[in-house]
C-alpha cells in the first residue's frame, strides 16, 4: 500500500518529466538499494518513507528561505521590535555603492554626519554642511530599497525651528524617511514633531557639540540630565533615539524607562540596538579606531594591496591583457 502510495506521489512528480514512468523511476531506485540493504521488501518500505522526507526536506527549505527574506523596514517596526525584544541594527552610509552592497543586511542605514572625517576627510562633524548630507543622502537611497534611511541634520542646520524643518524637508526630499539632530529637546527638535517630522534623538556624546571624545554620563548630575532628557524626547515623539558613548549601566536605566528603542554606539549590550560607523566596521578609516567599535575586514589594506598589484601589473605590461581590449 505505501509503496503504491509512494509510487502515486513519485507519480505526480515525475509528470514534470514526460517519458519518465514514476514505477520505472522508484523501480530502479529500489534495485539500486537493493544490494545495499538486502531485500526489496526492505528497500521498500525504506522507500515508502521517502514522501514524507522529501517533504520535510522541502518545507524546512522553504521556511528558512521565508525567514532570510527581509522586508523593508518601517517606521513602525522601531517600536515592535522593542516590543518584541528583536535587537535592531543600524550602520552609517555614505554612498550608493556601499548602499548596494549592504541594503537589507542591517535593519537601518544612517547617512550620518561622520561622512565628514569618514569620508570627506575633515577634521570634524561642525565642517560638514546640509549640501553635504543631502548629496550623500540622495545618493544612499539611490541604492537602498529595504534599510530604512535616517540622515542627519548637519551642525547648525536646526539653530531654528523653521531652519529644521526646512532642511529636515529637504533631507525627506532626498530620499531619507527620517531625520538626526543632536542633543536634549530644542524648540527646533518640538518643531520638526509638530510637523510630523521622524526624529531619530542623539544623547550623550553629541559630536556636534563635543570636540573631545571622552564618556558622558559618569557623573550622577550629568547622568540624570541623560535621563530626564531621553524621557522628554519620548514623550514629545521621537520614534527612536542614540545613546553615544555612556557607561553601560546608564543605557540599561534609559532603555528599560522608555518605550521606544535606545540604539547604542559606546553604550554597551543592553540598549535596544546597535549602530556603527561603517568604515570603522570595514577597517576603513585608519586615523582613529574607538575601543567601543569593531572591526570586521579590512578594506584598507586590501585597497592598498589591490593598488600595488595594479601597479606592478602596469609596469611589467602585464595589464591590459587581449581580453580587457578593443579589436
Ligand atoms: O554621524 C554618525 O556617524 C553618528 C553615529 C556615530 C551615531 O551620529
Amino acid at each position: 500500500m505505501e509503496y503504491n502510495l509512494t509510487v502515486a506521489w513519485f507519480g505526480s512528480l515525475t509528470r514534470l518529466w514526460p517519458g519518465f514512468s514514476a514505477r520505472l523511476s522508484l523501480d530502479c531506485l529500489t534495485s539500486f538499494c537493493i544490494p545495499l540493504l538486502g531485500s526489496r521488501e526492505e528497500c521498500s518500505f525504506l522507500i515508502s518513507f521517502l514522501p514524507a522526507l522529501l517533504t520535510i526536506v522541502f518545507w524546512s527549505g522553504a521556511i528558512k528561505a521565508f525567514r532570510a527574506i527581509r522586508y523593508a523596514m518601517k517606521l513602525s517596526d522601531f517600536k515592535a521590535f522593542k516590543k518584541q525584544g528583536k535587537k535592531i541594527s543600524m550602520l552609517t552610509c555614505y554612498d550608493y555603492s556601499f548602499a548596494m552592497a549592504m541594503d537589507g543586511k542591517v535593519d537601518c542605514f544612517l547617512v550620518g554626519d561622520s561622512l565628514g572625517m569618514a569620508v570627506l576627510g575633515y577634521k570634524d562633524t561642525r565642517s560638514v554642511t546640509m549640501a553635504d548630507m543631502l548629496r550623500h543622502t540622495s545618493a544612499v537611497a539611490r541604492g537602498t530599497s529595504k534599510s530604512f534611511v535616517v540622515a542627519d541634520l548637519s551642525y547648525k542646520s536646526y539653530s531654528s525651528p523653521s531652519k529644521a524643518v526646512k532642511n529636515a524637508n529637504s533631507l525627506l526630499g532626498a530620499g531619507a524617511k527620517a531625520v538626526k539632530p543632536e542633543g536634549p529637546l530644542s524648540i527646533s527638535i518640538r518643531a520638526l514633531l509638530k510637523n510630523k517630522i521622524p526624529v531619530l534623538a542623539h544623547l550623550g556624546l553629541t559630536p556636534q557639540s563635543f570636540k573631545k571624545f571622552c564618556v558622558k554620563g559618569r557623573a550622577e548630575k550629568e547622568a540624570r540630565k541623560i535621563v530626564s532628557s531621553a524621557i522628554e524626547l519620548e514623550q514629545a515623539g521621537a520614534f527612536a533615539l542614540v545613546l553615544e558613548c555612556i557607561p553601560s549601566s546608564l543605557a540599561k536605566e534609559i532603555t528599560c524607562s522608555l518605550s521606544i528603542p535606545t540604539i547604542g554606539i559606546g553604550a554597551g549590550n543592553s540598549c535596544d540596538g546597535q549602530v556603527l560607523v561603517s568604515y570603522d566596521l570595514l577597517g576603513l578609516y585608519p586615523d582613529f579606531s574607538p575601543r567601543f567599535a569593531k572591526k570586521y575586514s579590512d578594506f584598507s589594506k586590501l585597497a592598498g594591496d589591490s593598488a600595488s598589484k595594479f601597479d606592478s601589473d602596469v609596469k611589467k605590461a602585464l595589464f591590459p591583457k587581449k581580453k580587457n581590449s578593443f579589436r
